[in-house]
């Protein structure tokens, strides 16, 4: 089948907020959209791979006109691509160049919290480096970095703290998809922003504890940006990097596309569609087709009825190869049925916002679980459908599948592995979950305002039968 809707509850569409702001047409001429470089190792063994990543302020030419002063991994803005292939030992020197305390967070990587997660109790300080090491044991997945100090994470990211990270292995490159980055295999980070005078940003200006919006799509940081597509195919790695931005696209004419993966894994099967609906910090790939396309021609990606990305057609190589209709084997774990479900609540808008009745403590730890038992968790959204919002909710240090949405079955195109899903108002989304590595791990609402704004809480995993580790915890006071 061609899946022609965008699934979640229309009623809560971030379009009917009060505060919602509309994507404008942006009134400056088209540019090339920018493809980060992706990051080089400062070396490379058989075994190992050692990177330094700098967070940095910096300008970019974003409009036309004054530059406009941003922040960014090895760039000035956002960050270059990096890449961490499974099975390796990689090393990170994590420097921050900037004037403020940052973290470093590898959203959607398994690896241990809460130090190497690099959520709010990870600083890096103003002027200081901090290594870190690990070795992936997951499947091959688009995932990113951004900043995570709480409770400034949203002014951070707003600022451009956000990158992607491709985690690569052995199976997805052995399989018949577009693998030539920035040629066929395209990253698309999704951002939109308020371009204030001087063509600055203003993140207290435009505050919402809802979420921060601005009328200008910002794609991989180009305004009105335009892709020279030389192949048949294309594959475009879809993030969801806004604050709040729920994006629904579709391209014109409603030209049919594939997503083969979701955040932390390819999908079982390709699943094909018209429409695609991304809540904050959740990621599709997705392959287009432009077979019968003639150069000259051009397809448009819409976010709603506003167009943020051009193709441009060129002449290109016939590639009638169908994509492979198995892609992943999903291996679920088994759950005990004597134990218990575990709950958990999102509630309230605004400055209401809370996980389970509370906000969020950094010295609090909210839940344990064994590592390497297999649990189910109910993520219940108790807002009204009716002037209520999508709520995505993500866990760090770990990937979970979704086995339910309110006891139907979940999406078609969120078969495969998670870290990030939408619950719709008055809906309990069921996760199969999962940890392998002791350690203290945040989940929360990835509309970021909202986690700032206390949505969040964290757990403990141990090793049974092992002593407690005590973590070092941040609060407030050692800001
Ligand atoms: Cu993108 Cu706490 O995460
Ligand atoms: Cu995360
Ligand atoms: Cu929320």
């Amino acid at each position: 089948p061609i899946y022609t809707d965008y699934f979640f509850d229309e009623p809560a569409y971030n379009t009917h907020d009060g505060g919602y702001v509309p994507l404008e047409r942006p009134a400056v001429p088209a540019k090339p959209l920018a493809i980060p470089a992706l990051l080089k190792p400062d070396r490379e063994t058989a075994t190992d791979v050692y990177y330094t990543v700098t967070a940095q302020a910096g300008e970019t030419q974003i409009l036309p006109g004054a530059k406009t002063k941003t922040w960014g991994y090895n760039a000035s803005v956002l960050g270059q691509t990096i890449v961490f292939p499974v099975g390796k030992h990689i090393h990170v020197t994590l420097q921050n160049h900037l004037p403020e305390l940052t973290t470093f967070h590898w959203h959607g990587l398994i690896v241990s919290g809460p130090y190497v997660d690099g959520g709010c109790h990870a600083p890096v300080y103003p002027g200081e480096e901090k290594h870190i090491d690990f070795t992936l044991d997951q499947p091959a997945a688009t995932t990113w970095l951004h900043a995570h100090p709480c409770p400034s994470t949203a002014e951070q990211v707003w600022h451009g703290l956000a990158t992607m990270v491709l985690v690569t292995d052995a199976h997805s490159a052995s399989l018949p998809l577009p693998h030539e980055y920035g040629v066929d295999d395209i990253p698309l980070v999704l951002q939109d922003r308020r371009f204030h005078e001087d063509n600055q940003l203003d993140y207290h200006a435009d505050y919402d504890p809802d979420g921060v919006q601005g009328p200008t799509a910002v794609i991989n940081g180009t305004v009105n940006p335009y892709f020279d597509v030389t192949t048949q195919k294309l594959r475009l790695r879809l993030l969801d990097g806004a604050n709040r931005r729920e994006w629904r696209l579709h391209f014109s004419d409603d030209l049919p596309f594939t997503q083969i993966a979701g955040d932390t894994s390819l999908l079982p099967t390709p699943v094909t569609m018209t429409k695609l609906m991304l809540t904050c910090a959740e990621r599709a790939e997705i392959v287009v087709d432009f077979k019968g396309r003639q150069p000259g021609d051009k397809v448009t990606l819409f976010a709603d009825d506003v167009p943020i990305v051009e193709f441009r057609i060129h002449a290109f190589q016939p590639d009638n190869t169908a994509l492979p209709e198995h892609l992943f084997t999903v291996s679920a774990p088994t759950v005990d049925p004597a134990l218990p479900v575990r709950k958990v609540v999102m509630s309230g808008m605004d400055e209401q916002v809370m996980l389970d009745g509370k906000k969020f403590n950094m010295q609090r730890i909210d839940a344990k679980q064994p590592v390497g038992q297999a649990e189910y968790w109910d993520i219940t959204n108790t807002n009204e459908m009716h002037g209520g919002m999508v709520h995505p909710f993500h866990m760090h240090g770990t990937s979970f599948l979704v086995i339910s949405r309110n006891g139907h079955a979940p999406y078609p195109n969120e078969t495969g592995f998670k870290d990030t899903v939408g619950v719709n108002p008055g809906e309990t989304v069921r996760l199969l979950v999962k940890f392998d590595l002791p350690g203290v791990y945040m989940y929360h609402c990835h509309i970021i305002e909202h986690e700032d704004g206390g949505m969040m809480a964290q757990i403990q995993t141990y090793e049974p039968g092992k002593p407690l580790p005590k973590y070092k915890l941040m609060d407030m006071d050692t800001l």
